[in-house]
């Protein structure tokens, strides 16, 4: 999704904005751009495509010590040079780069801004012009014309303003739309994420909804839209550059992938005690505990994530456990239980659809949990409690270490809040012991990569459909499997419920259609075995992923034997390689796909 950086003080702003922006490439985008302030002079270059593209327009005189710089992705208009980011006034004085939507901008230019010329069909040229009306045309100061256009604009936006004649301050408002400030030494900076800023300091400070800072190289003054002056402490962020980088891998997802293991291990370190006792947090423990329903609110990756974490959750907790699509659960919510404990699972915590869903339950009062991978995000600001997954950055838009890690730090919580509850089930369960053999298990897959580029090569290169299977808790996991094949592969490619098939679907079955179906319960195994001679006779090429407690000599995949509470996680990392190898045999851009984004900061 679109990703903001702006500089301004004793910095070279070119290389900080363009470095910036490689580093908000992760997030997705199909153009970009920079405004630079030189003094002088001042230049706005923009460019389709890549960073690369946007670089290789470069003069050496785009130069200068303050500018802000933007990569698109599309929602109004089409992807060209003329929508990309920065967008400008009339007069080109105003410059003003915007990541979110803003929902009344046709009401604004018809009533606001009914002579204007356009060059382009985006909301936030019209945010642009609507701001340098109020100045020029009504005498406001920049201030106040900006602060009058934000009383007007509504929907999700993250702004960062400049005036060509003061090329020493940006204005900087938010709501919605993620936005950070990083402070340095003689300079100050505003961004979409800390990743972009980390290479210039470490030092941050939060802006919340509907406020606005006035960045300087020597100050930030934060106000809210009434003018009232708010006082926010900085932070140290403890990310490390080196884990942003991709090292000799081709691909951060594979790189991700392989961290796998290492992740489980950190969780263990995080969430239990030497001794194997859980190290979660009491009050996060207590208001599970007092829930008679737990709702876990999630998009992507991350629901299937929630999927593959109910049976284990309602096992040790002994709560029923719901789920809801954030981006339906905002616009209505179903009847809820009397005392419900809310978890909204996101690895990036900016999900703009969960985000409208926490802002409803804070309404209601209710408790809630963020599980994220990245601390102090909108998400984890804003639930009452929130467990980090630690993953390390996830740059690849393809989820993968978040998903297994997500289902993990739910273990701890489940395990912490049945002990506590006296439950037999979650005393037995001794989760140190079990996730130490996930991470066995998973090295051991990882180990198989030649066989699965294989199968791959054999089943998936060019085809465009497939169909992926399970019960139970591997259905949940063929939900996921699919869904990973789906983004970065563009295959077709659906997970069902193994028994489903035959009510319908198993018509699409001809000769060579692709299947995979997911074993690892011995209660079912035998069952989606018949299936697999269903689409097998009707000429359906399969692939079987087994656990071994259920494997035949001939099945494909043999994933060795963790507990049935984190089978998910055991039996998923096959399927990402093959979705990583799909993608990348085909030529395609493995860490970023086409039309996908990142970070979904809108609805
Ligand atoms: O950051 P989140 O976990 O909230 O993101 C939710 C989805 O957008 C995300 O999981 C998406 O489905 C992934 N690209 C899937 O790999």
């Amino acid at each position: 999704m679109c990703g903001i950086v702006g500089v301004v003080g004793n910095k070279n702003a070119t290389d900080i904005l363009m470095q910036g922006l490689e580093k908000l490439e992760y997030r997705g985008y199909d153009s970009a751009g920079i405004f630079v302030e030189g003094g002088d002079h001042a230049s706005l270059v923009k460019s389709v495509g890549r960073i690369r593209d946007l670089r290789s327009k470069l003069g050496i005189d785009v130069s200068g010590t303050a500018g802000i710089g933007h990569t698109r992705w599309a929602t109004h208009g089409q992807p060209t040079e003329t929508n990309a980011h920065p967008h400008t006034s009339m007069d080109e004085r105003f410059v003003l780069v915007h990541n979110g939507v803003i929902e009344n901008f046709k009401e604004i230019r018809d009533e606001y801004l009914p002579h204007d010329d356009f060059k382009g069909q985006t909301d936030t040229e019209i945010a642009v012009h609507l701001i340098a009306k109020f100045i020029e045309e009504d005498g406001m100061s920049v201030l106040d014309g900006f602060k009058k256009a934000l009383s007007i604009i509504e929907g999700s936006y993250a702004f960062a303003l400049m005036d060509a004649q003061d090329p020493d301050t940006i204005y900087v408002a938010k709501n919605k739309s993620p936005l950070l400030i990083g402070l340095g030494d003689g300079y100050n900076m505003v961004c979409s994420d800390a990743m972009a800023m980390i290479r210039e300091t470490s030092e941050f400070m939060e802006i919340h909804d509907k406020e606005l800072v006035i960045l300087h190289k020597d100050s930030v003054e934060v106000q809210d839209y009434y003018g009232n002056p708010v006082t926010r402490k900085s932070y140290t962020a403890q990310l490390d550059l080196s884990e942003i980088g991709k090292g000799t891998y081709p691909f951060y997802m594979l790189k991700e992938i392989d961290e796998q293991p290492t992740v489980m291990r950190h969780l263990i370190s995080e969430y239990a005690n030497p001794d194997g006792t859980m190290k979660v947090d009491s009050e996060v423990v207590k208001a599970v505990q007092k829930a008679d329903r737990i709702y876990i609110i999630a998009a992507g990756t991350s629901y299937n994530a929630g999927y593959g974490s109910k049976i284990m959750l309602e096992a040790l907790t002994d709560t029923p456990v719901e789920l809801g699509v954030a981006s339906e659960w905002g616009y209505g919510m179903p009847l809820l239980s009397k005392k419900p404990f809310f978890i909204f699972l996101s690895q990036s915590g900016e999900t703009a659809d969960s985000r409208q869903v926490l802002v409803k339950v804070n309404e209601l009062g209710y408790p809630s949990l963020t599980i994220t991978n990245v601390p102090g995000s909108t998400l984890s600001r804003e639930a009452t409690y929130t467990m980090l997954i630690g993953a390390g950055p996830e740059i690849a838009v393809a989820s993968t270490k978040a998903y297994t890690g997500q289902i993990a730090t739910l273990a701890f919580l489940a395990k912490a809040v049945g002990v506590a509850d006296g439950r037999k089930e979650a005393q037995d369960f001794d989760l140190v012991k079990e996730l130490s053999l996930v991470a066995q298990g998973i090295e051991a897959t990882l180990s198989e990569k030649e066989k699965i580029a294989a199968i791959v090569k054999d089943l998936l290169l060019t085809t465009r459909n497939a169909f992926y299977i399970g019960r139970k808790q591997d259905y949940f996991v063929a939900m996921e499997a699919s869904l990973k094949l789906k983004e970065i592969s563009y295959v077709q490619c659906e997970g069902f419920a193994a028994g489903e098939l035959k009510h319908g679907t198993i018509s699409l079955i001809e000769k060579d259609t692709p299947a995979l179906a997911l074993l690892s319960d011995p209660e079912v195994a035998q069952h989606t075995r018949g299936n697999v001679m269903e689409i097998s006779s009707r000429g359906g090429k399969v692939v079987t992923v087994a656990m071994e407690r259920v494997a035949n000599a001939d099945d494909d995949i043999i994933v060795g034997d963790v507990h049935p509470y984190l089978s998910a996680i055991a039996m998923v990392v096959p399927t990402q390689l093959i979705a990583y190898e799909t993608s990348s045999q085909r030529g395609l851009d493995v860490d970023k796909p086409r039309n996908l984004a990142k970070a979904v900061t809108v609805e």
